[in-house]
């Protein structure tokens, strides 16, 4: 039998409910990607399922490619890549780490999803039910995919754009994090730190401290049950979100 694992980031669920749908059609292990997770990997078939940011891939997960050690030789490897408008480059920066240290992704795809990077942009669609709806097709067919082994060439080089766009979500990871803002209406409840997937956050006299060491994901923003934490001008006035199945027991680490 194949022994098959998906590593999962996910802020807000949709990369969560991608992974765990194509998990429950290859009998695989859905294994959260935090700061503590294992990086010691046996499996032969190896799934990797997070967000897309600015055009590439969430710091926490670029750090876990670096670092994982994996024992097969060669091992099926596999991303899908949840996005809202434009994917740009994010598998070619895969292939590009994993090359680096002489592995390889077999297979890999984006899937668009709910938008949620409300710094800039509204939630969109407002009304998620179809694109979520296709995105669960897209699972199965991805499913279909990896149970047959198929296999598509993915360049490890980076196009020029997305690695501009890139450099720019860089600068707002680590230290980054000294732009959020929480008002006052923050109650002291604690479920940004229980969210926050770098354990970044810490609670002091009934508020959140951001401890700069963040991967810019925006889940203690979108799980902040008073929306009460801002980053920009925009942010107060988007609507926050998560996936309909997803919900904070699933996200507390
Ligand atoms: C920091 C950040 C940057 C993002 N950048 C992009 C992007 O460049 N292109 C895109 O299509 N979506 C972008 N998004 C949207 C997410 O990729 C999308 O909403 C994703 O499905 C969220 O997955 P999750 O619910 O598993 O966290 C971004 C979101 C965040 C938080
Ligand atoms: S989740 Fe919101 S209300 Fe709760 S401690 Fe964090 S900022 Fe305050
Ligand atoms: S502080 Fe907020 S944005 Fe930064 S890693 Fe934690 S949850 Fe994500």
């Amino acid at each position: 039998m194949t022994n098959s694992v998906i590593y999962c980031f996910s802020a807000t669920g949709n990369s969560l409910s991608a992974a765990r749908r194509i998990a429950s059609r290859l009998d695989a292990k859905v294994i959260p990607i935090t700061k503590e997770t294992s990086l010691d990997c046996s499996a032969d078939q190896i799934g990797l399922v997070f967000p897309d940011y600015f055009m590439g891939i969430p710091k926490i997960v670029s750090d876990f490619l670096e670092k994982i050690s994996i024992q097969q030789k060669d091992p099926y490897m596999y991303a899908v890549i949840t996005y809202g408008d434009s994917p740009g480059g994010a598998l070619n920066l895969v292939q590009s780490i994993l090359s680096k240290r002489s592995l390889h992704l077999s297979y890999g795809k984006t899937i668009k999803m709910v938008e949620n990077y409300i710094p800039m942009y509204e939630v969109k669609p407002e009304n998620p039910s179809d694109i979520l709806h296709k995105a669960d097709i897209v699972c199965d067919e991805i499913a279909s995919s990896v149970l047959y082994g198929q296999r598509i060439t993915i360049k490890p080089a980076v196009p020029f754009i997305s690695k501009i766009v890139y450099s720019m979500y860089l600068k707002k990871t680590g230290e980054g994090d000294r732009n959020f803002v929480v008002e006052e209406s923050c109650t002291g409840c604690g479920i940004c730190a229980s969210v926050c997937p770098q354990k970044n956050i810490t609670i002091a006299d009934k508020k959140p401290v951001f401890n700069h060491d963040c991967t810019h994901c925006l889940a203690c923003m979108h799980w902040c049950p008073s929306e009460s934490i801002q980053y920009g001008k925009k942010s107060k006035i988007h609507k926050r979100y998560h996936h309909p199945e997803i919900t904070l027991k699933d996200m507390s680490l």
